[in-house]
């Protein structure tokens, strides 16, 4: 609330502990003329501390998801790659980013779900905008940046689809500042859970943790990447539940890199003993470990047929966010998202186009076996489509 005028404040205040207060009521409240609230009024909705002149209350249920969303563009040379001149390529763009990925495959699966992030004004930004609205998504928190362009990633990769070379324009994510957290502040309060990936700032990371001390919703976070998990504070106290992948772990725990599943879950083990509620360490084709809220295991991951790994592993978060938020257990959480996983993997897009709750519920049935039973162990074939991973 720090970019809040103290007047501003208190009509805030009175808002909130009675939102059918009339203008004049707040006014003789506070001391202050009817017009002067009313002009106030106007500045809380700008700043979108309250949601309209009715003083409509955020959604509740709702899954809010902060972060990153990026246009990804992949190219993959028909030849071997010759420097310093022109090479002929097969081009793929998606859309990306952790929290994007996130929130669309929750919408996929009927969650109500809200997207708060950034994008250019731009073409890209115009186009992440338009799909998530498509998918239901409620993107009214979405800022538009008109100086600013939409975040990129682009690959080049070689005949094989190994990365030659990678390239990432996420500078406008540090326009996400904690003032920018500030003005979304009722819609992340008025959330059941609330979703954030490490593209977000340092400081943003930090007042969301800080501020949700006595808050009603859950706080889960996934580490995007190796690099961008060192932004989380060393202690992890204040968050619900962590995603990471085995090489985030590492570096955000200073661990070797976990092996197998095993040392997967000494990794997970590690964050609770940092503070964190629950942590969640994948592993790819291996599977996934989780420990916290009195259970620590490996779930071995679901046999699959991979095409195209990519967002096999923001698939999987929201497979668990959509279990957790149905009210299942821990492990059950977890075990779906591990069956997101699988599917995400089996065909070549970044979220899978034919997902929706029956769907999911489907494969549960046939997929997923007894905790106790040993998994076999996945069949992989050789990928048809670029499989480097963006990284964000
Ligand atoms: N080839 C596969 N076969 C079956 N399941 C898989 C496969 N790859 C991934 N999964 C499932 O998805 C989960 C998440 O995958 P992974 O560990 O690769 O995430 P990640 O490294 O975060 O990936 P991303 O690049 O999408 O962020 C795994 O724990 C596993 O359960
Ligand atoms: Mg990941």
């Amino acid at each position: 609330m720090d970019d809040l005028a103290p007047q501003e404040a208190a009509v805030l205040d009175q808002i909130s502990r009675n939102p059918f207060a009339g203008q004049q009521e707040i006014a003789d409240a506070l001391g202050i003329a009817r017009s002067t609230v009313a002009a106030h009024v106007v500045q809380l909705i700008k700043k979108g501390y309250i949601l309209g002149r009715g003083y409509v209350l955020p959604t509740s249920g709702q899954v809010l998801c902060i972060g990153g969303a990026v246009f990804d563009r992949k190219y993959r040379a028909l030849q071997p790659l010759v420097a310093e001149t022109s090479n002929p390529v097969e081009a793929f763009h998606s859309f990306g980013g952790v929290a994007r990925n996130v929130v669309e495959n929750l919408a996929r699966l009927g969650e109500p779900v809200g997207f708060v992030s950034i994008l250019g004004d731009d073409q890209t930004g115009h186009h992440i905008l338009g799909h998530l609205r498509d998918q239901g998504v409620d993107v009214s928190r979405v800022i538009i940046a008109p100086d600013a362009t939409t975040a990129e990633y682009g690959a080049i990769l070689t005949p094989a689809g190994e990365l030659a070379l990678g390239i990432a324009d996420m500078a406008i994510f540090d326009r996400l500042t904690p003032a920018a957290l500030s003005r979304v502040w009722s819609h992340v309060a008025g959330a059941a859970w609330v979703f954030a990936d490490a593209n977000l700032p340092a400081e943003t990371l930090a007042a969301l943790i800080r501020r949700h001390e006595g808050g009603r919703y859950q706080l889960t976070i996934d580490g995007v990447s190796t690099h961008k998990i060192r932004k989380l504070p060393a202690d992890l106290s204040g968050i619900d539940l962590l995603f990471m992948n085995a090489d985030e772990a590492a570096a955000l725990l200073d661990l070797p890199v976990a092996r197998d599943l095993p040392e997967a879950l000494d990794a997970a083990r590690a964050a609770v003993a940092r503070g964190a509620k629950r942590a969640q360490v994948s592993m790819g084709a291996q599977g996934l470990a989780i420990a916290g809220d009195g259970y620590e295991l490996v779930i071995p991951a679901v046999p699959a047929a991979s095409v195209d790994i990519t967002g096999a592993g923001d698939a999987m978060v929201a497979g668990t966010l959509h279990a957790l938020v149905s009210g299942h257990d821990f492990p059950t959480a977890a075990r779906t998202g591990a069956l997101m996983g699988a599917l995400t993997v089996e065909t070549p897009g970044t979220v899978r186009a034919d997902l929706g709750r029956e769907m999911l519920e489907t494969h549960a049935r046939s997929r997923l076996t007894a905790p106790s039973a040993a998994a076999p162990a996945p069949e992989l074939t050789t990928p048809t489509t670029p499989t480097t991973p963006a990284t964000a």
